[in-house]
């Protein structure tokens, strides 16, 4: 067994500050390219694609209010293996309301040699984001081969209500299979999903983390293509989810297990005073239907209970004085009136010709409408109820919806109720199979926009590729 790693915090190669000294802006650098890892045992080397050479790519960490401008220049190699193909960019801010131009629409790619530099508002509340490829038809393979990492957004009483620092952990979840050589399989069952047998914690097989009898919050982020998970303590003991894609829950809701796939980020607390020293702790997936599992599946990592220093901070305890500030309790404060817009959307898989389609639409016919075709015209801040139905058995769908936070609002399971680990402001939502979602979203966007195309999506990657992606026009801008 390994031990854990954390992914390193990028610096920025320049910080921009006001008259008072404080940051406005922060530039970051990054490259897409392809290096070897040492992922599997015997010494044998992976060849990956990572930001800076690494997987997953370095965390960024930035405060609430500071902008961030982010050049990511694509160094990859000009055809890739996998598929003979371009190799073409897209990157990601999974969480963040960014302007359209800066969304990383699927069709806005960037060629080997080329660079393309994002720019992120950050007015949004403390939450886990992610960034992550998003090429149009390649979003699975490049994600798959590394092109992945964690975005923390800070502030003020995120910072006061939650461990910090040391006790803040980002945990990214994904899946991969390796051939006898060590070279990283890609094998998406024609175009239906992709399974690894090897569980990876950022980056590394079945880690073990030395953790201090104490409180810690894992940013769990899943970051398979294909797979979900249902995550649970060897112990039995409760985790205590704190915050979900969007930021900080209402209420801190204590759970015994919970389902998380892909695109989805919980935030959790997991008390390990509760063991001596030397004790051992497992974090296990006890799998959900429909995903393909292997003899080591069931497993994620492993905790190592170990003495405290002396230099430690005091233990933390979850505030009495517990609230939610800011976009998150507008989110989680909407209500249903009766008079909201309804969207629908229908998530189907063709058994005839396999094609995955949103509304009967796919992304290809998106493309050929030149990007005119959308499946709703939210006006600037209205909210609108949305109505998500899968009508393919078989198969569950985690629904992210770019630009917005939402609220759950009502499932056609589990007694019409979100599940206790989802009643925070989210973005991504688990469709099971037979399942309708609904969701209450406040189309807001940054000041300096009249709107635009953001995407809707499957994040099982390959139905997002083979084409189950559409998009919504927020505003009536001239585009
Ligand atoms: Cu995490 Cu449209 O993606
Ligand atoms: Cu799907």
């Amino acid at each position: 067994r390994r031990d854990f790693l954390r992914p390193p915090v990028l610096q920025p190669y320049e910080v921009v500050k006001d008259a008072q000294g404080r940051p406005v802006l922060e530039r970051y650098s990054l490259t897409a390219r392809q290096f070897e890892a040492g992922i599997v045992g015997g010494g044998l080397p992976t060849t990956m694609w990572g930001y800076n050479g690494m997987v997953p790519g370095p965390t960024i960490s930035v405060h609430q209010n500071v902008r961030v401008e982010m050049r990511v220049r694509n160094d990859l190699p000009a055809v890739d293996t996998t598929f003979g193909q371009p190799s073409l960019t897209s990157t990601h801010l999974h969480g963040s309301a960014s302007l359209p131009q800066f969304d990383g629409y699927a069709s806005d790619v960037t060629q080997t040699g080329f660079y393309k530099t994002y720019e992120y508002p950050d007015f949004q509340g403390a939450r886990t984001l992610w960034y992550h490829d998003h090429a149009v038809h390649h979003t699975a393979v490049n994600a798959y081969s590394g092109l992945a990492a964690q975005y923390h957004l800070h502030d003020d009483l995120e910072e006061r209500m939650l461990p910090q620092g040391q006790f803040d952990v980002p945990l990214t979840i994904s899946d991969a299979m390796f051939a006898a050589d060590g070279s990283l399989a890609y094998d998406d069952k024609g175009v239906k999903s992709l399974w690894g047998d090897v569980i990876l914690v950022n980056g590394v097989p079945w880690p073990v983390m030395k953790v201090k009898p104490r409180i810690y919050r894992f940013r769990i982020l899943v970051a398979s293509i294909s797979r979900s998970y249902r995550l649970r303590l060897s112990t039995g003991h409760t985790m205590t989810v704190v915050a979900t894609d969007g930021g900080m829950v209402p209420v801190p809701q204590p759970v015994t297990q919970f389902r998380a796939s892909s695109g989805e980020r919980y935030e959790v607390l997991v008390d390990f005073s509760k063991y001596p020293v030397g004790a051992t702790v497992d974090l296990l997936n006890a799998s959900n239907p429909n995903n393909v599992n292997y003899d080591h599946t069931n497993k994620v990592m492993r905790f190592q209970v170990v003495a405290p220093s002396s230099d430690d901070p005091p233990p933390y305890a979850i505030p009495a004085d517990w609230r939610i500030e800011g976009e998150g309790k507008a989110t989680m404060d909407l209500q249903r009136t009766g008079k909201e817009r309804v969207t629908r959307l229908r998530l189907k898989h063709d058994d005839v010709t396999n094609v995955w389609s949103i509304n009967g639409v796919t992304w290809d016919d998106v493309v050929a409408s030149g990007y005119t075709k959308i499946a709703a015209n939210p006006r600037i801040d209205e909210v609108q109820l949305w109505e998500l139905e899968n009508s393919s058995g078989g198969w569950f769908h985690p629904v992210h919806i770019h630009l917005v936070d939402f609220k759950i609002v009502g499932r056609n399971t589990n007694g019409g109720q979100p599940h206790p680990w989802e009643r925070g402001p989210k973005d991504v939502v688990y469709l099971g199979e037979g399942e309708t979602v609904r969701l209450l979203a406040k189309f807001h966007v940054s000041d300096d926009t009249t709107g635009g195309r953001y995407m809707i999506h499957c994040h099982n990657l390959v139905h997002e590729d083979h084409d189950m992606m559409t998009q919504f026009l927020v505003g009536d801008p001239d585009f």
